[in-house]
């Protein structure tokens, strides 16, 4: 197996709210992700009206990194990483979001963490929402049905680029910006958007509204970046879960290519700077009269992307519901099949290393952008066994999607920047507030419940990545 381009960027993911904790600390106001309750594999979370007492918010200590961060990233050179991917907390930096001045002691924070992370040549790679907008944004403005959001974001990202334009080159905006198409529920729209049903309302007219307004502010900040420090890559981030059709029935893939239309159309808009014309039609079709306007057109002419980063977990199998309409665009909960040629996870998320293969062609052929793979990873229960964690499923997992990973560059000719797994070290669960869902390399001595004693281990993953980063991608054994 040849190795992988000199300079690729190996990593690890993880996100303020889900790993920080220190919620309170630092002058941090209130985020969305601090009203969300724990849930489990088969409890969803509740969002609640504030912050309520006697409730468990798993994020507002999560794994303490505030606290630990020294020691955590002298960990991450262990381990050889070459750049480390989170978030800038907005609430650090904008407690309530709509402030005229930032928060200096949320500035300080981030500014001693990249500079720990150049002490040890880690490159910092930073999203600037990733599910944690300030949730006083959410009660006074309604969150991203508001346009005045684009506002409020610009001058956070206007705010980080400037103090931070030495420190860090490679950004990203929105998080998984179209997981409240793909996944339409009440969880997705709140995580991205801050929308909460109100009563009468179209939420289907509202999350697109929302998202118009997320890629108008997208587009901003990648111009206001450019001008800062023309040097920086500035991303979108997309989540990709590639839809199979069952079955070669024509119909099928007809509901394959538009769930695929469905969830990816913010590349369009992101790489390509406008609107596909089936969506077009969509919005007149469901006379949606959105607030699009002809200044807004060209903002997106004139902010494209960098790069696309985007998340690989899963693939997914769909098939036409009976009697489907023409437009392919009904969302049924039986269109969602299971694929019977693939295995899935304890939380019933199928594996399919083949599938990020696919996913990465599948963006390189549209958009002739660099690709970054800035998450992927497999949520597990891990057993200590005499203070060790054996966990081959995990190493397995990996190497696999590594495998493919390489084959799509050196076989197909993907341009891929990088790779940086989930949740390196074990953090909250964004989907179910779990702490026992691990995905990292790094164990954190904490459960369910709260309980334990914080310590970190390293697992059985953390050496066998260690050698797959010492060299380049050729030792997967
Ligand atoms: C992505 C998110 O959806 O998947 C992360 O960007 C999230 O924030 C990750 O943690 C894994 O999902 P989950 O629900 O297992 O935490």
């Amino acid at each position: 197996m040849s190795k992988l381009p000199e300079g690729f960027l190996w990593g690890g993911a993880v996100a303020a709210h889900q790993f920080e904790g220190g919620w309170q600390q630092g002058g941090k106001g209130v985020s969305i992700a601090d009203v969300m309750t724990a849930g489990s594999n088969t409890e969803p979370r509740e969002i609640t009206d504030g912050v309520l007492p006697g409730k468990n918010y798993p994020n507002h200590e999560a794994i303490d990194f505030y606290d630990h961060y020294k020691d955590d990233v002298k960990l991450f050179h262990e381990l050889g990483l070459k750049c480390f991917r989170t978030s800038i907390a907005w609430t650090r930096i904008f407690p309530n979001g709509d402030e005229d001045e930032p928060n200096e002691a949320g500035l300080k924070f981030y500014d001693d963490l990249f500079d720990e992370l150049h002490k040890y040549n880690i490159e910092p790679v930073i999203t600037l929402s990733h599910f944690e907008m300030p949730y006083h944004l959410v009660k006074e403005y309604g969150g991203w049905r508001n346009r005045k959001l684009i506002d409020f974001f610009t001058k956070f990202a206007t705010t980080v680029f400037k103090r931070y334009k030495d420190k860090v080159k490679y950004w990203m905006t929105f998080n998984e910006i179209n997981n409240q198409t793909s996944m339409f529920n009440k969880w997705s729209v709140f995580t991205n958007s801050g929308l909460l049903a109100k009563p009468g309302e179209d939420l289907e007219r509202a999350m697109f509204q929302a998202s118009h307004y997320e890629v108008v502010a997208s587009a901003l900040a990648v111009q206001i970046g450019h001008k800062i420090n023309p040097d920086f890559k500035i991303g979108a981030m997309f989540s990709n879960g590639p839809a199979y059709p069952l079955s070669p029935d024509p119909r099928n893939m007809m509901k394959s290519e538009r769930t695929m239309q469905a969830a990816q159309w913010y590349a369009d808009v992101q790489c390509k700077g406008k609107y596909p014309n089936w969506l077009k039609q969509y919005f007149a079709r469901k006379h949606f009269d959105l607030d699009i306007t002809l200044e807004d057109l060209d903002v997106l002419k004139a902010g494209t992307v960098d790069y696309i980063g985007f998340s690989y977990y899963a693939s997914h199998a769909v098939q036409a519901v009976k009697d489907e309409a023409d437009d392919y665009m009904t969302r049924a909960k039986d269109s969602e099949v299971q694929n019977p040629t693939l295995k899935a996870s304890d939380w019933g998320w199928l594996i399919d290393p083949i599938g990020l293969r696919y996913a990465l062609n599948w963006y390189s052929d549209r958009y002739d952008k660099p690709l970054f793979i800035v998450e992927n990873g497999l949520g597990a229960f891990d057993k200590l066994e005499d203070g060790k964690i054996h966990d081959d499923y995990r190493i397995s997992y990996l190497r696999e999607h590594i495998k493919q990973m390489e084959l799509a560059v050196n076989v197909d000719g993907v341009d891929l920047m990088g790779y940086t797994p989930w949740g390196f070290i074990d953090l909250v669960s964004a989907g179910t507030g779990q702490m026992d869902k691990r995905y990292g390399m790094i164990y954190v001595d904490k459960n369910d419940a709260g309980k334990g004693t914080m310590k970190r281990m390293k697992k059985d993953s953390f050496n066998w990545y260690q050698k797959v980063i010492a060299s380049n991608g050729a030792d997967l054994d």
